[in-house]
């Protein structure tokens, strides 16, 4: 395994499950010199850190409320000197079934006070720690691939995708005088503790109802294919890449 994050310090929003775990754990062993893993589950996420090992801790941070993000960085910085990554991934679903007809506004302001304000919250307290440590580093953000197309349901985590993309295209313009790149990764849907709660159903059911959103076959989406392509963003593999949405959809099927 070559070590593409020597020395860096990373921090993951939702770190304690899914796609974010799998990321953590990548991160770790491609030698980031500290991983911290930010989510609301604190049993989980302090199980999931300890099973990484001792360049891993948990911090209890909801990232709807920007205080807490605010010092959580903070205190990143003060303790590890600096922050070269932020994996903004955090993010839930609301009621699957709402079309446009039926959009249930209090679920709608609690999906987007995550979805969009907390991702927001993650790439502004980030990007200043960069800016004021003089860091060149990468911010990655998860969309979807409802992003980029309409959905036939669950509008308003549609719309809060798209939302996600034009924050990373906006930070990318602003941050690149900096040095900071700014990209986004949009899986295609895949069974993860967000889908099987959202649907009701089990892990093997579900990989098996999203087979029919992408074309290629002979390979099932995981939390580990998102997080390799992470991985490429977050490294210097990328160096020159910034504003870019690297779709992880097999080619995406829209319904
Ligand atoms: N699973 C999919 O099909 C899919 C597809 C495309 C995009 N995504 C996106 O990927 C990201 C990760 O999803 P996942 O499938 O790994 O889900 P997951 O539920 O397994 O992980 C999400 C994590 O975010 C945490 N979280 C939720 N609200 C939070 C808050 N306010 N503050 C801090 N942490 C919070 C949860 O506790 C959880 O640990 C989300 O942004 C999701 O929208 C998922």
């Amino acid at each position: 395994m070559s070590n593409k994050l020597q020395g860096k310090v990373a921090i993951v929003s939702g770190g304690a499950s899914g796609i974010g775990e799998a990321t953590a754990r990548l991160f770790a062993e491609h030698g980031a010199s500290m991983v911290i893993i930010v989510d609301i589950q604190d049993d989980l996420g302090c199980k999931i850190a300890e099973s990484i090992g001792h360049r891993c801790s948990y911090v209890h941070c909801d990232v709807a409320d920007e205080e807490q993000v605010r010092s959580m960085v903070q205190a990143t910085v003060e303790k590890f000197g600096h922050v070269d990554i932020m994996f903004s991934n955090a993010g839930i679903m609301s009621r699957q079934d709402q079309t446009v007809l039926d959009l249930d506004f209090p679920s709608f302001d609690r999906l987007f006070n995550v979805n969009v304000r907390g991702m927001a919250s993650c790439v502004k307290h980030a990007a200043r720690a960069m800016v004021e440590g003089r860091v060149r580093g990468s911010i990655v953000c998860t969309a979807s691939v409802g992003a980029s197309h309409g959905m036939g349901k669950s509008t308003d985590y549609c719309m809060s995708k798209h939302a996600v993309l034009g924050l990373m295209r906006s930070a990318s313009v602003q941050l690149g005088v900096h040095g900071i790149r700014v990209n986004c990764v949009s899986p295609n849907g895949m069974a993860t503790p967000l889908t099987c709660k959202a649907s009701g159903k089990e892990m093997a059911e579900l990989q098996k109802a999203y087979e029919k959103f992408a074309r290629l076959r002979g390979v099932v989406l995981k939390a580990e294919h998102v997080a390799k392509a992470v991985l490429f963003l977050a490294s210097d593999d990328s160096e020159f890449v910034t504003g870019h949405d690297l779709v992880v959809d097999g080619s995406f099927v829209p319904p």
